[in-house]
């Protein structure tokens, strides 16, 4: 059984072209797709079409985390959450997790969004309590001049972790890929892990906004072919976590986030063996520049908990769907709350198709699992008897 499976994982990455993942804009031709299972459950790829749906689908984001016990099993046995990344078995079991326990309907790579600056040499580090480190950020011109895409050879881990975990599906739920926005990546890479105030992009913003815009620039890039590679690997649907595109004013997010994650959708394989691989565009706080998000060309819009989903929906009409929405604090509530608040998201979004239900950021890690079965539960039973 073991033998067989790692036989066809292996067959069906052997096959994927891999010459030209550095310039983000080939087209892959892999004949690896139909050794995939067909798909038996394709409502969150119906929603992201704006296509209607039996019932409204549903994920969680970081919905394969430290909130569960199996997951953090899986961790100690990894020794770190990057030997659990870059390990495609493990990273595996961790991805169908959450899919086994709750029934979701869509399954998200296991992997963070900093690999990708890690692959472009700038030692990522994760320290216990305080987050991500890098060793070498890029904070003056030197570093910046020095940046250059990385081989995409070097996230290969990332890629096997796709077509594996894409086989061990079996067609149950589609794979969604996903990467961090230029603008996101260029946060941990000039600030060196993570930060409140932003001191020290927001300097180098202002004051050598070329040197910003070279970041800028590399990062498009890489994220394009490290998007493109995740689709030819097996991915369904792709991912833009912009999360700290809102900590900007108005007219540096349109300068300095938006326009490069225009960029990426510009470059990025939008059909795949002739299935349309739909684009979900998350910007944390973005609330404000819906419309503009929605003219990229993208499918499907994140919400955090901040916007109200209904004038979302007005705001946008159909141009793309909407995902996420409720707030990860609700489910510290009891579970009548927790059933209201998910109705009450519904209910806002209206009748309409192109929902994807989803926090409005990631799932907290103190979170108990038995409440994300009532939300699961919740959605599918009260969208279901609404027949949105
Ligand atoms: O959603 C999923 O289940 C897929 C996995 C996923 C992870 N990170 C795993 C992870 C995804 C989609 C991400 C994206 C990510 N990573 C973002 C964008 C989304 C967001 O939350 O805003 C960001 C900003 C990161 C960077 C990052 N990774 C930070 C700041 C941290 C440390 C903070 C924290 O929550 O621990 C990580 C580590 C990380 N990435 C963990 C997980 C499950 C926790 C690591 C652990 O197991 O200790």
């Amino acid at each position: 059984m073991r033998a067989q499976f790692d036989s066809l994982v292996l067959e069906s990455m052997a096959v994927i072209e891999r010459s030209c993942y550095n310039d983000g804009l080939c087209h892959f031709e892999s004949p690896a797709m139909s050794l995939f299972a067909p798909l038996q459950n394709d409502v969150y790829l119906r929603a992201l079409r704006r296509e209607s749906t039996p019932y409204t689908p549903v994920w969680l984001m970081r919905q394969a985390g430290r909130f569960l016990p199996e997951y953090r099993a899986t961790r100690a046995q990894a020794g770190s959450f990057m030997a659990l990344a870059q390990n495609p078995e493990l990273a595996t079991e961790v991805t169908l997790q959450p899919i086994d326990r709750f029934g979701l309907d869509a399954a998200i790579l296991f992997s963070d969004i900093l690999t990708v600056p890690d692959a472009m040499g700038l030692g990522l580090r994760f320290v216990e309590g305080e987050g991500p480190i890098f060793d070498r950020p890029i904070q003056d011109e030197v570093a910046v001049q020095r940046l250059e895409v990385p081989d995409m050879a070097r996230l290969q881990y990332v890629f096997d972790a796709v077509t594996r975990i894409r086989t061990a599906l079996n067609g149950r739920v589609p794979l969604i890929g996903f990467a961090g926005s230029p603008f996101t990546i260029a946060c941990y890479m000039v600030e060196g892990g993570s930060s409140k105030e932003f001191r020290t992009i927001k300097t180098m913003m202002y004051r050598r906004p070329e040197l910003l815009h070279h970041i800028l620039a590399v990062n498009a890039l890489a994220t394009t072919a490290y998007l493109n590679a995740q689709i030819a690997a097996g991915a369904q649907s792709v991912m833009l976590f912009d999360t700290w595109g809102g900590v900007l004013s108005g007219a540096a997010y349109e300068a300095f986030s938006l326009a490069y994650m225009r960029q990426v959708l510009a470059g990025l394989t939008r059909e795949f063996n002739g299935v349309h691989i739909p684009v979900t565009l998350f910007t944390k706080g973005g609330g404000a520049w819906l419309e503009l998000m929605a003219d990229t060309g993208a499918d499907g819009l994140g919400l955090d908990w901040m916007s109200d989903i209904g004038s979302a929906r007005t705001r946008v009409g159909s141009r793309v769907a909407l995902q996420g929405n409720l707030d990860p604090s609700v489910l510290f509530g009891s579970e009548a709350v927790i059933r209201a608040e998910v109705r009450r998201v519904l209910d806002a979004f209206g009748p309409h198709a192109g929902h994807v239900f989803n926090l409005g950021h990631g799932i907290s890690q103190f979170t108990a699992p038995e409440t994300v079965k009532i939300l699961v539960d919740e959605v599918h039973t009260y969208s279901k008897s609404k027949n949105i």
